[in-house]
């Protein structure tokens, strides 16, 4: 077997970017499934990925996709994968044959010699598990697959459950785009220890933001769907910079600002209304109004009115939020802060309209606050 250790930062973002090209150019679900089963093999570094679907009488699986062998179908009480399916669980297996749920006779009929094993459930848009993502041995010197790589294939099979789901729905393409895009900003973010409920609440705030400024609901709705990315360049900063449970001293912190260009660069390239709206704000999101902002050092209305939204959007929730690097500030401190800010950090009529639609940004905090989460 070809070894090769887990993926670098750079490599991590080239391997994601040149996936979301791919898929944003296709049409087809059933092609679909296929490259994500391939990207969840490349980013977990396995050597081997099938995507297994629950019959509709729940009596059998069978893989929708596998790579280096035919479509099998088992019965779903039998087997791993059979098991994590039904009891809606992630698994890492250093070896299966120490396990005994594992069937041993697929790898009889194939000749293949299956060791470590990697299982993460796929839902229906009920959120009922409709079936999950396999890899199979690691790549890796030591053979074994590791919570990073588990992270890594949950990118790939929460790509794979919107895309299922959209084609049990045969929804518009353009949808799933958007769900697509939402799922990666939540997994940017929870891969940096912030709940998924940020992406949420700074989408609301960037739609009321917009709306207050006068965009037309149609473009307000657009940001909304993009804001979610602004942070999407942070899958490929190191988790030992992402998570440092303190501040930053300034090369971490040169390397941290670098993940506003990465997002942008991940998907400048696709002529979706959607991903370049959600280009512009990784790109942008960091800039300040006065011009001392990063990456570009934009000033004032060379700021994209979308990228001066979600800076403010993003600020406002990250500042009342806990994080690992500080708790979260209390009321007054924040509105002191926005106001000190405003014609300095963020654009004053933004701070203007954000005062006289406090109610509405409230109302979505209270909607959206975050619960507690012990993973
Ligand atoms: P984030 O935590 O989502 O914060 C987004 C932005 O909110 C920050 O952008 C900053 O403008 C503002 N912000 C958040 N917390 C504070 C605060 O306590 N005081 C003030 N004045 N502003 C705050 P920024 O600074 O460009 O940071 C970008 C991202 O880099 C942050 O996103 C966070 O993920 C990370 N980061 C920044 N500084 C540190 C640090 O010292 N330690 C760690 N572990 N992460 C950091
Ligand atoms: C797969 O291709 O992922 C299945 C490998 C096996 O279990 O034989
Ligand atoms: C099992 O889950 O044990 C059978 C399926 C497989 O080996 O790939
Ligand atoms: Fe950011
Ligand atoms: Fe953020």
């Amino acid at each position: 077997m070809v070894q090769r250790e887990s993926l670098s930062a750079n490599e991590l973002l080239e391997t994601i970017f040149s996936y979301v090209t791919k898929l944003s150019s296709m049409k087809e679900h059933e092609k679909m499934l296929l490259v994500l089963a391939d990207m969840g093999r490349v980013l977990s570094n396995a050597e081997r990925c099938s995507v297994w679907l629950l019959s509709e009488d729940k009596e059998r699986i069978w893989t929708k996709v596998a790579h280096g062998i035919e479509a099998l179908e088992i019965q779903s009480d039998l087997g791993i994968v059979g098991d994590a399916i039904k009891k809606d669980q992630k698994l890492i297996i250093d070896d299966v044959y120490k396990d005994a749920r594992f069937n041993s006779d697929i790898d009889k009929q194939t000749g293949y010699k299956t060791k470590s094993m990697m299982v993460v459930p796929i839902y229906d848009e009920e959120n009922e598990v409709m079936g999950a993502f396999q890899v199979v041995n690691s790549r890796s010197s030591d053979e074994i697959f590791e919570t990073r790589d588990m992270e890594r294939l949950l990118l790939a099979s929460s790509y794979a459950s919107e895309i299922l789901i959209a084609s049990k729905l045969t929804k518009e393409i353009e949808d799933t785009q958007k769900e697509v895009v939402f799922t990666m900003g939540a997994i940017g973010e929870s891969r940096s220890k912030e709940t998924g409920n940020h992406v949420k609440r700074v989408a609301q705030y960037s739609k009321i933001l917009a709306l207050g400024f006068g965009l037309p609901e149609e473009e307000a709705e657009l940001l909304k769907n993009a804001s979610p990315m602004h942070d999407i360049g942070k899958v490929a900063i190191p988790d030992a910079i992402l998570n440092k449970p303190g501040r930053f001293n300034n090369e971490e912190r040169t390397i941290m600002d670098t993940h506003a260009e990465l997002g942008y660069k991940m998907i400048k390239n696709s002529n979706r209304p959607l991903l370049q709206a959600a280009s512009i704000v990784a790109y942008q999101h960091h800039e300040k109004w006065d011009g001392s902002g990063y990456p570009q050092g934009l000033k004032e209305e060379e700021i994209h009115i979308y990228g001066r939204i979600t800076a403010l959007a993003d600020v406002y929730d990250a500042l009342g939020s806990d994080r690992v690097y500080k708790k979260a500030w209390d009321d007054e401190k924040i509105y002191s802060l926005l106001q000190e800010e405003r014609g300095r950090h963020f654009d004053p009529q933004l701070i203007d309209i954000f005062f006289e639609n406090l109610e509405a940004i409230l109302a979505v905090r209270e909607k959206l606050k975050d619960e507690f989460e012990n993973e």
